[in-house]
């Protein structure tokens, strides 16, 4: 039996999630491109997602934070800081944590968001943490995962359309002291090119040359989001038992002794490949891609959410919460509920 490490680390108050209301089936995307149900249910495990019918990111965002300060019960003014991570921003400025504090009220509360692409909100965990730890204004830490990822989607592409729902959740967090976390975070931008939704080129008024400076990076439809699915596979299966065990050793107990791991939900297969490598059964993964297909930064705090509501994560359960995604990055965060 391991001995698990006391250290300063993180208290969920509250959480809340918000999905928008309008579903596509995987019937709804067959009628679109040529794919079935069949196809999308046997090679990723979704069965239908949400889609926003024109609610921009940071309303998505402000729903889940107010049920997460609701279910916290704290008012917006206890908030001082507000982390949103998000790769399906609506402005670059203003930015998401800002239009959220508009909405909520949360006046006088710093504001950043943080771009890990699915990885945003094991990063943003860690941040909170680290600026909880430093015991220096900041006591109050709302973290919100907010994705419209309906706006980069390429409907015309079956091998990726089919994957991607809107969504969002939050987290209230506070400090704790001597209890169990621990992270492992790290990023290889050597596979930047397998994971891709690009930005502005420059077309200053000055500009002559026409060279392009991102060589290596794919060509892209406007800013519609592009991968390399095998490439992403392969990196997923590799790096998503990593994390779990290295998180799980910083913080002295072994995967088996979680009760829950939270993976990011991109495809049921990589999850089944992960728990098989890690010698855990699939009872202790927690996988809703069924409902809300891979929404990012939002899927791994929409499925705690979930997962709590349905007694699947109770308060005092050890948990992992792992991420991998654009990047490309990884995270494992391991703390108790
Ligand atoms: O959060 C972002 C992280 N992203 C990921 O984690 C994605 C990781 N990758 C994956 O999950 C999988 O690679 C995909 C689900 C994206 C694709 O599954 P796959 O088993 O790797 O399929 P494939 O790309 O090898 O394609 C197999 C076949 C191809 O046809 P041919 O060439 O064998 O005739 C595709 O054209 O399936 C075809 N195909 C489809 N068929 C029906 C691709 N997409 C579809 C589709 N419906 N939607």
């Amino acid at each position: 039996m391991s001995q698990a490490k006391k250290v300063t680390g993180i208290h969920v108050k509250g959480i809340g999630k918000y999905v928008p209301e309008m579903v596509a089936t995987n019937e709804d995307f067959a009628k679109i491109v040529d794919t079935s149900d069949e196809w999308i249910t046997q090679r990723t495990g979704i069965k239908t997602r949400h889609i926003t019918n024109g609610e921009p990111t940071y309303y998505l965002g402000a729903k889940a934070a107010k049920a997460a300060i609701a279910d916290a019960g704290i008012s917006p003014e206890d908030i001082d800081l507000i982390i949103t991570a998000t790769v399906t921003p609506d402005f670059f400025t203003p930015s998401t944590a800002c239009l959220i504090q508009r909405e909520i009220g949360a006046v006088g509360s710093m504001a950043i968001d943080i771009n890990c692409a699915c990885t945003g909100f094991d990063y943003g965990i860690d941040m909170a943490r680290r600026y909880l730890l430093a015991e220096d204004g900041v006591d109050t830490v709302l973290l919100i995962a907010a994705e419209e990822l309906s706006k980069f989607t390429d409907y015309t592409d079956r091998s990726s359309c089919i994957l991607f729902g809107d969504g969002s959740a939050a987290f209230v967090l506070e400090r704790k002291k001597d209890t169990l976390y621990s992270s492992y975070l790290g990023a290889d931008g050597t596979g930047a090119k397998f994971l891709v939704s690009r930005a502005m080129r420059s077309e200053n008024a000055f500009r002559t040359n026409k060279e392009e400076f991102d060589m290596d990076m794919p060509a892209t439809k406007a800013h519609y989001f592009t991968q390399d699915g095998k490439e992403v596979y392969k990196f997923a299966t590799r790096t998503l038992p990593i994390a779990v065990e290295k998180a799980c050793e910083k913080a002295g107990i072994a995967p088996e002794d979680l009760d829950a791991i939270v993976p990011h939900q991109a495809n049921v297969r990589i999850i089944e490949t992960a728990a098989k490598n890690l010698g855990v059964s699939m009872d202790k993964m927690v996988v809703y891609i069924d409902r809300y297909g891979n929404t990012s930064s939002a899927s791994i705090p929409i499925a705690f959410c979930d997962a709590v509501a349905e007694g699947r994560i109770r308060r005092g359960d050890k948990v992992c919460l792992v991420g991998f995604g654009g990047g490309l990055t990884y995270a494992g965060i391991v703390f108790e509920y």
